[in-house]
């Protein structure tokens, strides 16, 4: 059976812990993939813009001997789906060139039709729904600052988004407590809060929404910021940003958290809006290591999908 990611429903527990404890291994032995996936050719389709996805995803495919080739979705020198080809034939055609396929879009339902129709792996790289190699690579960073992260908790503040979604999913499959701290009115959607609040009753973690940022930090080892407007949503910014304005991780919201508190932001940043510089370009920032861990994690994503290394 072809494995995917499409979100990390797609993952359990045990799957979830090989990606990122292979993660590890990649990192400090590089060398030793070198050559795993040699003669494979990896394409990325992407329909919104990219910096660390579109360059890890590249860049860690070389690194492990296979072949990127990075295709736009829409344009005057993109693929025929951005001129109305449908995802049940771009599908086929493509599972008879690549090897996989790593998808940037915007709905859901293209990546699932993507998965239903081809006999490659599917890679969700962003959905307006979930960012799965996001927090694969959050997980890996958390794990390399506080050893044993089981018990601890992650506080998510800002609006719920893909990044938020994919956070609540990793929480319960990693071990760590997840609270959303999203306006009451920019909720999480509900039925992903639902299944992950059901994963996380199954795991003996919690996945909890509070929409007051303060009192949400409280005992926090991560606090998690994104941009308040994401990519599709340029007609709402000045509302999301008027309604958000009470929503910046500044030091103050930091110091209300655990002494040894961290801060995370997937990037890109907005400096005085989600978060302050001074929070941003602390000490206690980790956004860079996040940004290099996208490499290493999907590096182990695609050596397990394409089965150059076994699952458990
Ligand atoms: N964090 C993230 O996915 O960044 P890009 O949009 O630059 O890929
Ligand atoms: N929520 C953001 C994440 C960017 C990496 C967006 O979808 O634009």
């Amino acid at each position: 059976m072809t494995r995917h990611l499409r979100s990390l429903l797609d993952l359990s527990s045990a799957d979830f812990q090989r990606i990122v404890a292979l993660a590890q291994l990649v990192k400090s032995n590089p060398g030793d993939y070198r050559e795993a996936l040699k003669h494979r050719s990896i394409a990325l389709m992407f329909s919104k813009p990219s910096t660390r996805t579109r360059v890890s995803f590249e860049v860690g495919i070389g690194q492990l001997g296979a072949q990127a080739l990075f295709l736009t979705a829409g344009g005057k020198l993109g693929l025929q789906v951005g001129r109305g080809e449908s995802h049940h034939d771009t599908a086929k055609v493509l599972s008879r060139y690549v090897d996989a396929l790593v998808v940037r879009t915007f709905g859901q339902d293209h990546v699932d039709e993507l998965a239903e129709h081809g006999t490659i792996p599917i890679v969700n790289a962003l959905t307006d729904a979930y960012h799965p190699c996001q927090a694969l690579a959050d997980v890996l960073t958390m794990r390399e600052h506080f050893g044993d992260i089981r018990g601890r908790k992650l506080v998510f503040v800002g609006p719920g988004n893909n990044v938020t979604h994919s956070l609540m999913l990793a929480g319960p499959r990693a071990g760590f407590d997840v609270v959303c701290a999203c306006p009451e009115d920019l909720p999480p959607d509900g039925k992903v809060l639902a299944r992950a609040q059901d994963d996380a009753a199954a795991a003996g973690t919690s996945v909890t929404l509070c929409a007051d940022p303060v009192e949400a930090v409280r005992d926090a080892s991560v606090i998690y910021a994104d941009t308040w407007v994401s990519m599709g949503q340029e007609d709402e910014a000045a509302a999301l940003k008027k309604r958000l304005a009470s929503y910046q991780v500044d030091e103050r919201l930091m110091s209300a958290a655990a002494e040894d508190a961290v801060f995370f932001h997937c990037l890109p940043a907005h400096r005085g809006d989600e978060v302050s510089e001074a929070v941003i370009d602390g000490p206690r920032s980790l956004i860079f290591d996040e940004a290099e861990n996208r490499l290493h994690a999907q590096k182990a994503l695609l050596l397990l999908l394409l089965g150059a290394e076994p699952w458990i």
